[in-house]
């Protein structure tokens, strides 16, 4: 099973760096398993077997790999309430373009290397276009990610430059609200 590193941890503060194509065998494996993982945590008779915590967003640093590569994996529901899968496992992502509206969660972030959740709001793009060569989809894709989708893709790429969510909150008044934006 993945080691996750917390917080405490160097590489959770360094800068990734970028990932050839074709991928490595290495590379395609690490991200399987972190896929794998997700998944798993979901589970709560085996997230409570294994004492691990559910997550929607898995990054490389986290399992001690400097790389650019992060999975997200989570279900939720689609404009005719039926239940879908989100996930990619993602190689070099990059914001191409992104809203000046902003949106935070109601609830705040959490983060699997961040053992106590930290309250606050963590204000992020409302709509975002990320480019990045998608594993599962086995090619070059541009995502176009509005609300909660977005928000987990921006804190995933946060983890490739060395940044957490926690640093995003506003220090003296954690649940100040920014111009144009919603909370979601
Ligand atoms: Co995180």
């Amino acid at each position: 099973m993945l080691k996750i590193y917390d917080d405490k941890t160097k590489i959770m503060r360094e800068r990734c760096t970028n990932v050839t194509l074709p991928l490595l065998k290495e590379d395609e494996d690490m991200l399987w398993q972190m896929l794998d993982y997700l998944k798993k945590s979901q589970d709560d008779q085996y997230a409570q077997k294994h004492n691990i915590r559910s997550g929607v967003g898995l990054a490389a640093p986290q399992v001690g790999v400097k790389k650019r590569m992060f999975v997200i994996y989570y279900k939720k529901k689609d404009k005719d309430d039926k239940e879908i899968e989100v996930q990619y496992a993602l190689i070099n992502p990059k914001i191409v373009s992104n809203s000046a509206r902003k949106c935070a969660l109601k609830g705040g972030e959490g983060c699997l290397s961040v053992k106590e959740d930290k309250d606050g709001y963590v204000f992020r793009y409302y709509k975002i276009v990320l480019n990045a060569f998608d594993l599962i989809q086995n090619k070059e894709v541009n995502i176009v990610a509005f609300g909660y989708d977005a928000i987990v893709l921006q804190h995933e790429l946060d983890h490739l430059d060395g940044i957490l969510y926690y640093d995003h909150i506003n220090k003296k008044d954690p649940f100040k609200v920014v111009p144009n934006s919603q909370l979601i």
